[in-house]
């Protein structure tokens, strides 16, 4: 059993720079105008992290996302600067061996207390709405929908972001106006929706279905006072999306989730009550969580190794 041991590549990097966020999986660095997104290899199950490392899972979300950015900047600029450690201000580069393949740097956006959330099927949170009122988020939909099921288009169902470890909590597009401006409002919802598209037809391609993904936003401004929508955070990873297995799908099921399954059987069948002392995972459980994420890395990005 690996136990979370700081000292250990992946688990949690202490660079000495000042910290903007250590979040549960990722540690970020304030670099004044600019940001370090680093991905560790941690996972967490039912909000909570696991004293289990998963080897590669940083890499693979990282680059992943890294991937999305590269394929979806002609649809909206993005945050990305770099993952190459030789781009990196000089003064990282002692923390190379920490940072290659896991890390991002990043332009410093302000961000939208927002996240962008659009469901293509009707799963989780969403299936459990629609069965107490035909609605997501307040959003009418067709009656007689199963779970699982494919939306007649995709829906734009933003959430805030609770401080404190709380669960995000679904607003209307209306809510969303008052945060944001209705001039913005509409223009992340359709800038989300059409990233969605866009990655929900390519995941097809590679035999996936991406069911729902949540996207972060924030603005430059321009010397002009000209605010320019930025995409920031990570995009498209299974940690940030629900992806599904195209050959396992089937209409009035829950589908496996494609990265975390083996993780979750593991922790029902030992009937974890989902309060501390959190479980550790067998080495199997480990390993073919591995796999999972390497597999889901491969499929995205039709890369064969990790960088
Ligand atoms: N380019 C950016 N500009 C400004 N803020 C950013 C940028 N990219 C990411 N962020 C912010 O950095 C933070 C990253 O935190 P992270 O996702 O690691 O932890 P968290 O969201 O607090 O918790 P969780 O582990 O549940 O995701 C988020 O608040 C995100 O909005
Ligand atoms: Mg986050």
């Amino acid at each position: 059993m690996t136990i979370l041991n700081n000292a250990e590549i992946g688990a949690q990097t202490n660079l000495d720079i000042p910290l903007f966020i250590r979040g549960k999986v990722r540690e970020v660095y304030d670099l004044k105008d600019k940001l370090l997104i680093v991905a560790s290899d941690r996972i967490s199950a039912y909000d909570f992290v696991l004293p289990t490392l998963v080897p590669d899972k940083g890499k693979v979300l990282n680059q992943i996302s890294a991937y999305w950015f590269g394929q979806t900047k002609g649809i909206v600029k993005n945050h990305c600067i770099s993952t190459s450690v030789d781009d990196y201000p000089d003064k990282l580069k002692k923390y190379r061996k920490d940072l290659e393949g896991r890390s991002m740097l990043a332009q410093r956006t302000e961000k939208f207390p927002i996240e962008c959330v659009v469901r293509g099927y009707l799963s989780g949170s969403g299936w459990k709405e629609y069965c107490g009122n035909s609605k997501v988020c307040g959003i009418p939909l067709p009656e007689g929908l199963k779970e699982s099921q494919e939306l007649p288009e995709p829906i734009f169902t933003p959430a805030t972001k609770e401080e404190g470890g709380a669960h995000d909590r679904n607003i209307s597009f209306e809510e969303m106006c008052q945060i944001v401006g209705e001039t913005m409002a509409l223009e992340l919802k359709r800038v989300s929706i059409e990233l969605y598209k866009f990655a929900a037809k390519a995941a097809r391609s590679k035999g996936l279905i991406l069911a729902d993904t949540k996207f972060e936003f924030g603005t430059l401004t321009s010397p002009s006072g000209e605010k320019e929508i930025i995409l920031i955070d990570e995009a498209l990873t299974p940690d940030s999306s629900r992806f599904w297995e195209i050959r396992q799908y089937k209409i009035g099921s829950s589908p496996a989730s494609f990265d975390k399954q083996f993780v979750r059987d593991y922790l029902d069948g030992i009937k974890w009550n989902h309060q501390p002392p959190v479980p550790s995972l067998p080495k199997d459980v480990v390993d073919k969580t591995r796999e999972k994420y390497i597999e889901a890395f491969r499929r995205i990005t039709g890369e064969k190794e990790l960088a």
